[in-house]
This record gives structure tokens, C-alpha cells and sequence, in this order.
């Protein structure tokens, strides 16, 4: 089978019953796809729908669930379309609204789901809100911004994008005040003290689960609302919002999910699932987990990763983790202490170039050295943590980046299908092209792509293919509880994944999976402590080869090549 070729599109049907299951997005792997970085259709040199579109054969091939899409809508793109000029126009570089609906009903029919990204918290400048605001203070926009005649208000407030901006606060020219920003200065953030402002976004988030889509991606949640005494992250008027927000989404669109972006830590991040009597999100990304994963990987120790799982707050009934390994920003080092952040620069953005922020602007392949042990171990990782996995788009053949390009577009570059001009992307002039594709020596487009790797029985994306079609056969991977497992070598890290099955689901009704990871440049020997499983046995996933039985003691032993994993049943006890 290719997927290099335009593939033709039959039929549009909706698949009736796509929704009817209230826990979709807790088992579905998702795959975040930047339209603009994957199929140009029409040879202009951007990626659009209709490209898009006509690869969901292959995201379907390689058993993708939900499909999320970063903003595509009107936008000057200063932040890769984080800042919005309209928010129910597509651009037209990316195609129509007749497109977008056109790869809905297409996704719905080979089963996925799509999830869309708004980015509620700012708009562009060029917003004609942001236009109006500045030019008429007294108009029905006047108010829809942050505004202020210094630049004094919000003294607590940090700074995020830290190598741009100096302030939160701008001048305007035109209406001689400040406006408060929490991104790049171009993009004011809305007015939320405002109630028309929430008029606004009620209808932007209407319109968009009126065409269909199953998600929404609530960008930059935590700082919707600033106060003279809060560091304006998760003030209480914001979660008053979401939880507004949810219930109008539970009563007019049932089965459609909010997932937070919300880079806090752990249980800051939780407050936004709510509570079984309030809820907020049904889903959130977990940030602290991510850098620990890179982290343990350098130091080949498992330590902190076992202390963060461990201590994983408990999330509410129906509500799931989005985890992740790389997404289209940065791979940010917030949520980890100043000697561990030192520490990863020092390992994985040693040269200066590859720095963004508070994090390291690069792809998963070039930061794991291209290593097919290290992308195997992090992937099942990924893939075994509680939570629905994220994937990023070329991470599942290893892409490469380009650190000679701007700020996070290191990364966002061309989907390599096929050694052909573009890497198979486009048929444009390649000067043309939005950004390059990657011509670096070990991941030039022409070694590292679909074609040749669906060729190859062994590759990185018939492995991902493979580990994804084995976890699908698992419910207990998206709906299953972690215990973290104490072992006797500090590498090593285990835990078991249990569900008791709820009987909604229509698979086994209850089951135990043992993941163990070895973090080791080097063979070693392991023995875990798995007090309640004593006499069970085990048995591969894969394969289905027998381990040994745990002791009646609760011990067994295990044996690990370098930088390994395994994912064992834990069968009945006898
Ligand atoms: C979060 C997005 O993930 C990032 O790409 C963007 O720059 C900021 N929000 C600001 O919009």
C-alpha cells in the first residue's frame, strides 16, 4: 500500500453512532497535525485540507484515533496561527469551509475524531475586534481588551515568552493606552472581566461543534483572568469559565470533549477535569510527566519519573490525561526544578541554537540522536502511561528538524512522504515552499521517509504501527488505574496498568498489564516487588512468550538488554 500518491476520496459518509460512546476520548491515540506541515494539493507550497484530507487512509493505516489540528483559521501567522484574525474563516491558504467539512465527514467515516485549537485567551492585532478597540474606546469593542494608561497593573505576572517580550503590558499608538499580552505582543489578550467577550467565544465554539468536530483544545486556558493580587495563572474567575463553558457544551453538544492546555504542575493541572459535581475539562495535558521522561532517558534513572507517577493526582470519573513526547512548541522545561532543567540543556541543547524559551526547540528523533532503542523505549512509554497518547506529525518516522530556522518552525517543517522533490509534500517550485523540508545529513527527506519506510518491514513506522495496533487490543491502557512498582535498581521503572472493566466497554472485563522500562546504556537485572500479584503469571504481549510466574513472595526477576522494555500480562494467580 503507498500513501505517497494523491489518494483518490470515496464517498462521504457519516459514520451514525461515531459519538455514542461517552469514553472515545480516553481510548484514542491522537495525532497533532499542523495543516499547513503535511499535504500542499494544489502546488501553492502550504499544506491544506484537501491534502490533508487525502491522507486520513494513512493515519487510519497506522490506527491514529483522533486527529488534532492546530489553529487554521484567518491569521496574519506572526505565531504559527495562534493568532487569530477571524475565527470562523478558514485560511485561505488551507482552503474552505466547505474543505474543512469535507475532511470531518472523511475522518468520521474511517472512525476518528477531530479536535480543533482555539485560542480564546488572545487574538491577532489584526483582529477587527483588536481594530475597533484601539480606534473607538466607547464602541461595543472598546471594551474588549486589557487596558490600562501605564503599564503598572499586574505585578505578579511572569513573563512567558521570555527571548521576545520585556513587558505584558504594549502601547498602542492609535488609542494612547497600554494592552495587556501574555504571548507576543501582537496578540492582545480579550477582555474576560467582559461578559460580551464570552457572547463571543460561546459563538465561536458553537460554530465550529456545529460543523462537527468532536474536541476543542482550550489554548493558553490558565490565563484567561489576571488580578491585582494573583501571578494571573488559574485565578478562580478562570475556572468559573470553563466550568461555564462545560456545562453549555454537555447540554447542547453531549460527547464532545474540552481538553486544557494548562502548563502547570500536577495538581494545579487537575483543578481544571473540576470535580464529578462541576466539571471542567474531560481531558488536560499532562506537562510535568513529559520532561521527566527525557530526563530519566540521559540520566538512566527512573527516580523522579516513578515519584511523579506515583503521585499522579486522581482525576475524576470520565476524565483522561492528553500525555505527550513532543507537540509544535517548544519542548518546555517549566515544570521541572532549575538543576534538572540545566541538566537537560546540557544533554539535549548543547548547542545554543536549539534553546526556546524556558525550553529546547527540537524533534524527538534529533533529540533522542536518532537511537531506535531510545524511540522505542519512549514511545512505549508514552503509549503506557494513563492517558490518552498525543503523537506528533513525522515522530513516527523519526523527522528530523532545522534549527536554522525561526523559533519553533525548527519543527514544523514538511511531512516527508517520499524521496521526490519537496519530500512529496508539494508539487511547487521548492523556493516556494512555506518552510524547507529537512535536508540535514542524517535526516535528509530523501533517507528518512514514508515511502521508504513503509517499504521496510523493520522501520520505525512499522514498528509504531505495530506497538499502536497491540495497545488497541488493550483497553486497559487508556481506561486502566497505575501502582508504581518498587524495584531494586534505579533505572528500572514498573508499574501495572489494571482495569476492572465497568461493563460499558465491550472488550475484557478485566485486566492487568505489567509495564517495565529499562533506562540502562547497559544489560541489567532487576528484581520488582509486586506484593499483590504474587503467584500470577506472565506472559509478552507481543508474543505471547511465558516469564517466569512472581514468587509467593511477591518478587520476580527480569532480565533487560539496553535501553528495553516489556509490556506483560499478569494472568490469573494461582
Ligand atoms: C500555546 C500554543 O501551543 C503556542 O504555540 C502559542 O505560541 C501560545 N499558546 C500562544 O498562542
Amino acid at each position: 500500500m503507498s500513501f505517497t500518491a494523491p489518494i483518490p476520496i470515496i464517498g462521504a459518509s457519516h459514520v451514525p453512532g461515531l459519538r455514542l460512546d461517552p469514553d472515545w476520548h480516553r481510548k484514542s491515540v491522537f495525532y497533532e497535525v499542523m495543516v499547513r506541515s503535511f499535504v500542499d494539493s494544489n502546488g501553492d507550497g502550504f499544506g491544506d485540507f484537501q491534502g490533508l484530507t487525502s491522507r486520513l487512509d494513512y493515519l487510519q493505516w497506522l490506527g491514529i484515533d483522533g486527529i488534532w489540528v492546530p489553529p487554521f483559521f484567518q491569521s496574519p501567522l506572526k505565531d504559527g496561527g495562534y493568532d487569530v484574525s477571524d475565527y470562523q474563516a478558514v485560511l485561505p491558504e488551507y482552503g474552505t469551509i466547505d474543505d474543512f467539512k469535507h475532511f470531518v465527514s472523511e475522518a468520521h467515516a474511517r472512525n476518528m475524531r477531530v479536535m480543533i485549537d482555539l485560542p480564546i485567551n488572545h487574538t491577532s492585532d489584526q483582529h477587527p475586534w483588536f481594530l475597533a478597540s484601539r480606534e473607538d474606546p466607547e464602541g461595543p469593542y472598546g471594551d474588549f481588551y486589557v487596558w490600562r494608561d501605564t503599564d503598572e497593573g499586574y505585578p505578579n505576572v511572569r513573563i512567558i515568552f521570555v527571548d521576545t517580550e520585556t513587558s505584558n503590558w504594549a502601547f498602542d499608538s492609535v488609542r494612547r493606552q497600554f494592552y495587556w499580552h501574555r504571548f507576543f505582543s501582537h496578540q492582545p489578550d480579550l477582555n474576560f472581566e467582559n461578559p460580551a467577550v464570552h457572547d463571543a467565544v460561546y459563538d465561536i465554539v458553537r460554530f465550529w461543534y456545529d460543523l462537527g468536530v468532536d474536541g476543542v483544545r482550550l489554548d493558553a486556558i490558565p490565563y484567561l483572568y489576571e488580578s491585582e493580587e494573583g501571578n494571573g495563572e488559574s485565578e478562580p474567575a478562570t475556572h468559573q469559565f470553563v466550568r461555564d463553558l462545560r456545562r453549555m457544551v454537555d447540554d447542547e453538544y453531549p460527547g464532545r470533549v474540552l481538553i486544557a492546555e494548562a502548563n502547570q504542575w500536577p495538581a494545579e493541572t487537575a483543578e481544571y477535569f473540576g470535580t464529578a459535581e462541576e466539571p471542567e475539562c474531560h481531558m488536560a495535558f499532562d506537562f510535568p510527566t513529559m520532561p521527566r521522561i527525557f530526563y530519566s532517558l540521559r540520566a538512566q534513572n527512573a527516580s523522579e519519573l516513578q515519584r511523579v507517577l506515583a503521585e499522579q493526582v486522581e482525576v475524576p470519573p470520565g476524565a483522561a490525561w492528553g500525555v505527550f513526547l513532543r507537540n509544535h512548541d517548544e519542548l518546555t522545561l517549566e515544570m521541572v526544578s532549575e538543576e534538572y532543567r540545566q541538566a537537560m540543556y546540557g544533554w539535549y541543547a548543547y548547542d545554543p541554537r536549539m534553546r526556546s524559551n524556558v525550553g529546547i526547540r527540537r524533534r524527538l528523533a534529533s533529540l533522542l540522536d536518532n537511537s531506535r532503542a531510545e524511540l522505542e523505549l519512549a514511545n512505549a512509554l508514552l503509549l503506557s502511561l494513563p492517558g490518552s497518547p498525543f503523537l506528533y506529525y513525522g515522530d513516527e518516522i523519526g523527522m528530523g528538524d532545522n534549527i536554522w530556522l525561526d523559533d519553533r518552525d525548527a519543527s514544523r517543517t514538511p511531512m516527508q512522504w517520499s524521496p521526490d522533490r519537496n519530500a512529496g509534500f508539494s508539487t511547487a517550485d521548492p523556493g516556494k515552499l512555506f518552510l524547507p523540508p529537512v535536508q540535514s545529513l542524517v535526516y535528509h527527506y530523501t533517507s528518512v521517509n514514508v515511502e521508504a519506510q513503509m517499504a521496510q518491514a523493520s522501520s520505525l513506522l512499522n514498528w509504531m504501527r505495530s506497538v499502536l495496533h497491540v495497545r488497541r487490543q488493550h483497553p486497559v491502557f487508556g481506561l486502566g488505574t497505575i501502582t508504581v512498582l518498587e524495584t531494586d535498581n534505579e533505572s528500572v521503572l514498573a508499574f501495572v496498568r489494571s482495569y476492572g472493566g465497568d461493563g460499558t466497554y465491550h472488550g475484557p472485563k478485566e485486566e492487568h498489564v505489567l509495564c517495565v522500562f529499562s533506562f540502562s546504556h547497559n544489560p541489567v537485572h532487576v528484581t520488582i516487588d509486586a506484593p499483590d500479584w504474587s503467584g500470577a503469571a506472565l506472559h509478552d504481549l507481543f508474543g505471547g512468550g511465558q516469564f517466569p510466574t512472581i514468587a509467593d513472595d511477591g518478587r520476580f526477576s527480569l532480565t533487560f538488554g539496553t535501553q528495553s522494555f516489556y509490556w506483560l500480562h499478569i494472568g490469573s494467580q494461582a
